[in-house]
């Protein structure tokens, strides 16, 4: 049911175009889509919890911090993935609709 509102959001850029707002400018475009489009009531962004570049963009576009989640990924200082990496979560709620 939760998936009927609301959608995640996510970027990747190759290194060389990094430094250049093209990330924040795809989020903004993915955020009106999600909201003026499909008309969602929440958006959601996830990246693991070091990756500042990525936690930047959210804030950049506007979404707000909401708390951690544990999955499968990579952990700051080890090697390789592990079942319970931390990932950051970022949300933001849509214009209200009658
Ligand atoms: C995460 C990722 C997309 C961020 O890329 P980015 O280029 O840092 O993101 P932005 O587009 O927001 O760029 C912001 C930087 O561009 C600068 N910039 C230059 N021109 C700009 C413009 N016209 N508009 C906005 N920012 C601009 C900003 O000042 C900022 O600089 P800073 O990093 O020195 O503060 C990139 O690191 C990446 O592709 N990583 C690998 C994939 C990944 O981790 N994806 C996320 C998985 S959840």
């Amino acid at each position: 049911m939760a998936h009927e509102s609301w959608v995640e959001i996510g970027w990747a850029v190759r290194g060389a175009f990094w430094g250049r707002g093209y990330p924040s400018e795809l989020g903004r475009a993915a955020l009106a889509f999600a909201f003026d489009t499909l008309g969602v009531r929440a958006v959601v962004s996830c990246t693991i919890r070091h990756n500042v570049r990525s936690r930047a963009v959210m804030e950049r576009i506007g979404m707000r911090y909401a708390g951690e989640i544990r999955s499968r990924g990579l952990v700051e200082g080890l090697e390789g993935e592990r079942d319970d990496a931390p990932y950051a979560v970022c949300v933001k709620d849509g214009p209200r609709r009658r």
